[in-house]
């Protein structure tokens, strides 16, 4: 048993501590689906090139069968004695099948295991994650779609700038959602190719078929081409792949933490313009009035999570010398986690945004309360015949005016606008209305109502 002794070589038994210290089945057991798959597509090829005999692969796979049922119905017994999944996994098969069980390893070594395993595994959770980002913009489509004309005061330096249409500001997280899919589908391409093969860092004297191995894993390219890592010492010891995806994972953390810290502003008292559905809150235990904004507010935490575990993984990596070192077990909980944390985030923000109530009156107040219209007027002077600089001075005047007398600037009467300048007309309160400068608006990807309504059915078309 490994936990006597390795080999003949070792002439005592690790102590319980270093046992405990060096033991990864605890949390690695989460790859054994992608381990039991890496194992059967190895010995399917070993059989095929007459490395081990058909009776032999047979009985691994009928063993491989029994064990996956075990592990599924809960029965099988992880012994921390047997290190990680893949000892546990291989014991466990040479229990019921004998000297089958011990030629499965041949050719192979726990490095290139591994590193093929956390590629499988972590392959299928990006397409999971894919799926769950089209779901979140859908959402986002949706209530973009119902608020299209809603008004919205945009903000810079959170001063109130210009009005927008609440759909517009909806999209423009459609648009980080997208991008972060975009490159989970380029770091996807990276993570889906084949280490098995590498043996332990050198490659193997056997006449491995990796291309078989990696084409009966799904390890191919959009044409067809097997994926295959092309140094084994490279194969074996770099993470890049796991960095990269907790990279794209952390940016969508912080688009999604971006999106949490207007949601609280928004639903505060001071701001007042959204109201998110009771079931996505907390009350509190002293004040009976409170109701807060729990969901978000753990996002924007859980990302500074995220962003640490990036942290971690390319820290670990920095000092590693070729080729494998026990070093990379330590990338099986940061990566697991990261991933948990960003399909539950995103998750119950797609359920969010559907119990997010909009209202309107608030947000088209605190757009007249801050002059959001003031770039209108200066528009409008231009188009008199003014230079823009001249005629942003001039709103200034009128700005100033108005907030002495505390009214909007489509408040004031025509004769004091006029005594800014001459040239303003009674078509001026056109342009002064929030609604006059959000149609006014509409360059390509600008917030004018026929822009966004054209970006939704853009979106609609691409995520179905
Ligand atoms: N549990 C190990 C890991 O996660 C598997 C590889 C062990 N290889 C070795 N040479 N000790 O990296």
């Amino acid at each position: 048993k490994k936990s006597e002794a390795w080999s003949a070589l070792f002439s005592e038994p690790m102590s319980d501590l270093v046992k405990r210290y060096t033991a990864s089945v605890f949390f690695d057991k989460r790859l054994w689906q992608a381990d039991i798959q890496g194992s059967l597509a190895h010995a399917g090829m070993l059989a095929a090139q007459g490395i081990i005999a058909a009776d032999d692969h047979a009985s691994i796979q009928r063993g491989m069968a029994q064990i996956t049922g075990e592990i599924e119905s809960g029965g099988f017994e992880w012994k921390l004695d047997l290190e990680d999944v893949h000892l546990n996994i291989e014991a466990r098969l040479t229990q019921l099948v004998g000297d089958a069980g011990k030629r499965l390893h041949t050719g192979r070594s726990r490095n290139d295991q591994v590193a093929t395993d956390v590629r499988l595994w972590l392959r299928g959770e990006i397409d999971l994650i894919i799926g769950l980002l089209a779901d979140l913009q859908r959402a986002l489509v949706d209530i973009a779609e119902k608020n299209a004309e809603v008004i919205l005061p945009g903000f810079t330096h959170l001063q109130v700038a210009q009005p927008v249409a609440f759909g517009h500001h909806m999209l423009a997280y459609v648009e980080m959602f997208s991008r972060d899919a975009e490159r989970l589908v380029d770091v996807r391409r990276r993570v889906n190719r084949l280490p098995l093969g590498a043996a332990a860092l050198a490659g193997t004297s056997y006449p491995l078929d990796r291309e078989m191995v990696a084409r009966s894993l799904g390890m191919v390219d959009e044409a067809g081409q097997a994926q295959v890592c092309q140094n084994s010492l490279d194969a074996v010891s770099d993470r890049d792949f796991a960095i990269e995806f907790t990279a794209a994972a952390s940016l969508a953390m912080v688009h999604i933490s971006r999106f949490s810290e207007e949601l609280i502003l928004w639903m505060s008292q001071s701001f007042g313009f959204i109201d998110i559905a009771d079931r996505f809150c907390t009350g509190s235990s002293i004040m009976p009035q409170k109701k807060n904004p729990d969901v978000p507010e753990l996002a924007r935490g859980k990302t500074g999570r995220v962003v640490g575990h990036l942290m971690g993984l390319i820290t670990l990596m920095k000092g590693q010398p070729l080729a494998y070192n026990k070093d990379n077990q330590e990338d099986k909980e940061p990566l697991f986690d990261t991933v948990d944390t960003l399909k539950d985030t995103l998750r119950i923000f797609a359920e969010m945004v559907g119990g997010i109530t909009v209202k309107p009156e608030a947000m088209e107040k605190a757009a007249l309360r801050g002059y959001a219209t003031a770039t209108d007027l200066a528009d409008y002077l231009v188009k008199k015949g003014l230079p823009f600089r001249d005629a942003h001075e001039t709103v200034a005047h009128a700005v100033k005016a108005a907030i002495s007398h505390r009214v909007d600037l489509s408040e004031l009467p025509l004769a004091v606008l006029q005594e800014f300048h001459p040239r303003i007309e009674k078509d001026v309160y056109q342009v002064l209305s929030l609604r006059g400068s959000l149609e006014a608006r509409s360059t390509l990807g600008g917030t004018a109502p026929n822009q966004v309504r054209a970006q939704i059915a853009r979106h609609r078309a691409r995520l179905n």
